[in-house]
């Protein structure tokens, strides 16, 4: 009998579904096994009113009614939107933000530390009386760990932002709600398990699954580049603990951001995976890897939920042990092409219903 594993309809806590033409492929790819999604904001221009988001979300729902998916899944996706802080954000955004019940977190990216981040916050202190805000209403700040400075080594940055940022934002509005996204390092998961139950994590399939020798030894693999980049060996162990640890400050987050095929495969590639299609599988994969399946439940479907104030969903999903071969490319804008991580290779699990 083949195994199956049937889980609560899971909600991806952070994904990139950029914007126009791209949203024909990345939207119905999400909607297939997620309800809610966080609509990460780093568009360009990026999304950093209440207005544009609402608009942007009226585009996903549009692309969402032109895709071939179920019926029943069209209904489910619910994408949930964020707003992108800059330098000039205000107390008053964030008001109109909360009462627009679409809005459901603020994202913090230090300017420069990713795609798409050159609006990003320069002086996040100066931000002071929008977190003032955000800590009264309730509304959650999503903050990008890592510090820009060009003399900081890559491998590192995400460590400082622990200690030089994130800890005197905590120190500072200590009832903040606050989700490190895309935790990369031991550190940052120690750091979250040191805080208080307004503080939490995701973590993406590829930080559970890989390290930087699978991007490094044997030739530059770009399909593996993302930020914050695939640490050492040790840390993938430390979030696979702590992944699988049952702490619900620890959740489902797949930050799959898809780039086409030919900016990644480039002497200058871009960041990001894109595993919107089977990031189920691949979490599986990384759960079953430390014996620990029965534990993904709570990080996909639970945790999340819990920690944003949402109810837990009413429908379920099934995986079942079976191979799958990953897609090498989907078709993506205008003739381009999207590679998925893995592309080509097999998998252990499909995602069945
Ligand atoms: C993301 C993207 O491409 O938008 N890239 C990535 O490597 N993760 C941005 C981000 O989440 O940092
Ligand atoms: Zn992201």
């Amino acid at each position: 009998m083949t195994q199956t594993l049937t889980l609560i309809q899971p909600d991806d806590w952070h994904i990139h579904l950029r914007d126009g033409d791209a949203l024909a492929t990345t939207v119905p790819h999400a909607a297939n096994s997620f309800n809610r999604v966080i609509c990460m904001p780093n568009l360009v221009p990026p999304v950093k009113t209440t207005e544009q988001a609402v608009a942007y979300r009226e585009r996903i729902l549009t692309a969402l009614a032109n895709s071939v998916i179920s019926d029943d899944r069209k209904s489910a996706f619910d994408p949930r939107m964020v707003l992108y802080l800059t330098d000039h954000t205000t107390a008053e955004e964030i008001r109109l933000a909360k009462a627009s019940g679409v809005v459901q977190a603020v994202k913090l990216y230090p300017a420069g530390a990713t795609t798409n981040s050159a609006d990003g916050v320069t002086d996040i202190l100066g931000r002071a009386c929008v977190f003032e805000a955000m800590q009264q209403i309730g509304l959650p700040l999503l903050v990008h760990g890592e510090v820009t400075h060009a003399d900081v080594d890559i491998f590192d940055r995400e460590k400082r932002f622990l200690d030089e940022i994130l800890s005197v934002i905590i120190a500072n509005f200590p009832e903040l709600k606050i989700v490190m996204e895309h935790i990369t390092t031991a550190d940052a998961a120690d750091f979250c398990l040191a805080q208080k139950d307004n503080v939490a994590a995701t973590i993406t399939p590829q930080h559970l699954l890989f390290n930087r020798n699978h991007m490094l030894v044997g030739g530059v693999k770009p399909h593996y580049y993302c930020l914050p980049i695939l640490k050492r060996a040790d840390h993938q162990k430390r979030l696979l603990e702590v992944a699988t640890s049952g702490n619900p400050k620890f959740f489902l987050g797949t930050d799959s951001a898809p780039h086409a095929t030919h900016t990644k495969e480039s002497a200058c590639g871009c960041a990001g995976c894109y595993s919107a299609v089977h990031a189920l599988p691949l979490y599986a994969t990384a759960f079953e890897s430390v014996g620990a399946l029965d534990k993904m439940e709570n990080f996909a479907s639970r945790f999340g939920a819990n920690f944003y104030g949402l109810p837990i969903n009413q429908t379920t999903i099934t995986l079942a042990k079976q191979d799958q071969v990953i897609a090498d490319a989907y078709d993506y804008l205008d003739g381009k092409t999207l590679t998925p991580l893995l592309a080509g290779q097999t998998l252990a699990w499909t995602q069945i219903s």
